[in-house]
């Protein structure tokens, strides 16, 4: 199959490792070590947990198979997947859907994945040492709203990932993610040992596991249900588009499974470095977004031989964004790349350059430009409540539409199971899945999560 460029073939994962580095890269992010634990800690903890993890079963999982299925059945970047596969219908705009969420995430997310730059000059340069709260407050919310500090990072970060899209799926993306991901799950282990050792953290366990039903309530099943699309990166193309480049050969269900699990997995092990520390120093955990940024740096100074995980962490956490960034990225070139047959250098930099305008702007409405605002919210508010839930959501519902209803189901297992080489036993369910209860699920949690049904008194965004 032609790839971006004209000569070339279209360009494929070299291994089943890298695929899942590459997938799991995508899904572990800021998502797992910046946004789950504060979310959690907002939404009542060990209950949160336990409503999250049944969405990431019962719905992740066959979303994230579902894209799987449709990029690699039509090897095309979303919009022209769709197209491929369901000619001149209106499917194609839930690919736009996606190209344009990968604008409007990455604008958010790449604020904050320059924000873990900072932390990790700041840790390098003993500015965080011995810091009150008060001071750690101020170092926190003068330097987001300082304007072209936090815009400098931002174009780094956006740069750094630019340059490894621009190399290919292979050279780039491949190669960059089989060493980072191995080296982040070391990194978050040894963090999770160290705040588990501490005197006190049994609290932070109970937090996080101890489920209390009574805080569930529509509002916290929709924020769960956003966690977990965001989280798995589901419901924008990110997976139809890197599924575009897993290869015949391999076993779609059960890298679904393994990238869904390693999510997950990498989710709980962050809760587990963060709440048992937070708790083992006295702290409540309903930090929301700033948690990381202020609280933890707290922490740190006070732990012996702190400044070392402090930098271990933000390594972490600017490892897992990248990772990420280069998936989102991904979509808008092979959209750019393959349908507007610009070839994938092209497309890398006009992408790199109107997504990191677009992620200026977002960076300046936190602070010298407050009138980017829309209803009481920042664009940067905007843009992360909406993505989450909102835009993955109704992707994420088109996505397994298309797949349980648009698709004939012999097409369909006939991608899982490698027309007729795997055993696929769970096929029968997947079908189920996509074709009612995901749809239901999706549509029911959406709908009562925004008030529109005011079942339990619906719920904030
Ligand atoms: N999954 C990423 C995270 O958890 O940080 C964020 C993300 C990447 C969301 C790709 C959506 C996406 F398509």
């Amino acid at each position: 199959m032609q790839g971006f460029d004209k000569n070339t073939p279209r360009e494929s994962f070299g291994s089943q490792i890298g695929v899942i580095a590459a997938a799991a890269g995508s899904a572990v992010g800021l998502g797992n070590i910046w946004r789950f634990p504060y979310v959690a800690g907002e939404n009542g903890g060990g209950a949160f947990l336990l409503t999250y993890l049944a969405f990431v079963l019962l719905i992740g999982v066959p979303a994230m198979l579902s894209e799987f299925v449709v990029g690699r059945k039509a090897q095309r970047n979303p919009v022209g997947a769709f197209r491929r596969l369901a000619p001149g219908s209106a499917w194609p705009a839930v690919g736009f859907i996606g190209v344009a969420a990968a604008f409007t995430i990455l604008a958010f997310y790449t604020t904050v994945a320059g924000w873990t730059l900072e932390y990790l000059y700041l840790t390098i340069f003993d500015k965080l040492d011995h810091l009150q709260k008060k001071d750690l407050e101020n170092t926190f919310t003068t330097f987001v709203a300082s304007g072209w500090r936090p815009v400098m990072w931002q174009v780094v970060f956006m740069l750094l990932t630019g340059f490894i899209v621009f190399k290919g799926v292979k050279n780039g993306i491949e190669r960059s993610t089989k060493i980072m991901m191995p080296l982040l799950l070391l990194i978050i282990i040894a963090l999770g040992i160290r705040s588990l050792t501490l005197p006190g953290a049994a609290e932070g366990l109970k937090f996080l596991f101890r489920p209390d039903f009574s805080k569930i309530n529509a509002g916290v099943m929709l924020q769960a249900l956003g966690q977990a699309f965001f989280s798995l990166s589901i419901g924008m193309g990110t997976l139809i588009t890197y599924g575009s480049y897993i290869r015949k050969s391999e076993n779609l269900g059960k890298t679904a499974i393994s990238v869904s699990l390693a999510d997950t997995a990498i989710a709980i092990l962050a809760g587990l470095a963060i709440f048992p520390a937070v708790f083992a120093f006295k702290i409540t955990p309903e930090a929301g977004p700033s948690l990381v940024f202020i609280t933890l740096p707290m922490i740190f100074d006070q732990m012996a031989g702190g400044v070392i995980f402090e930098l271990v962490f933000f390594i972490l956490l600017a490892i897992a964004a990248l990772t990420s960034t280069i998936s989102v990225l991904e979509v808008a070139v092979a959209y750019f790349g393959e349908e507007l047959a610009m070839g994938r250098k092209k497309a890398t930099i006009l992408s790199t350059v109107a997504i990191t305008v677009l992620g200026i702007f977002t960076t300046l409405s936190m602070g010298p430009m407050p009138e980017l605002s829309i209803a009481g919210l920042s664009l940067f508010d905007l843009l992360d409540k909406t993505s989450a839930n909102v835009l993955l959501p109704l992707g994420g519902l088109c996505i397994v539409l298309f797949v349980g209803w648009k698709l004939r189901p012999e097409e369909v297992v006939s991608e899982i199971n490698n027309a007729g080489t795997l055993k696929a036993r769970l096929a029968p369910l997947f079908m189920f899945i996509v074709k009612f209860l995901a749809p239901v699920a999706i549509a029911l949690v959406f709908l009562n999560g925004l008030g529109l049904f005011g079942f339990f008194g619906g719920g904030d965004l």
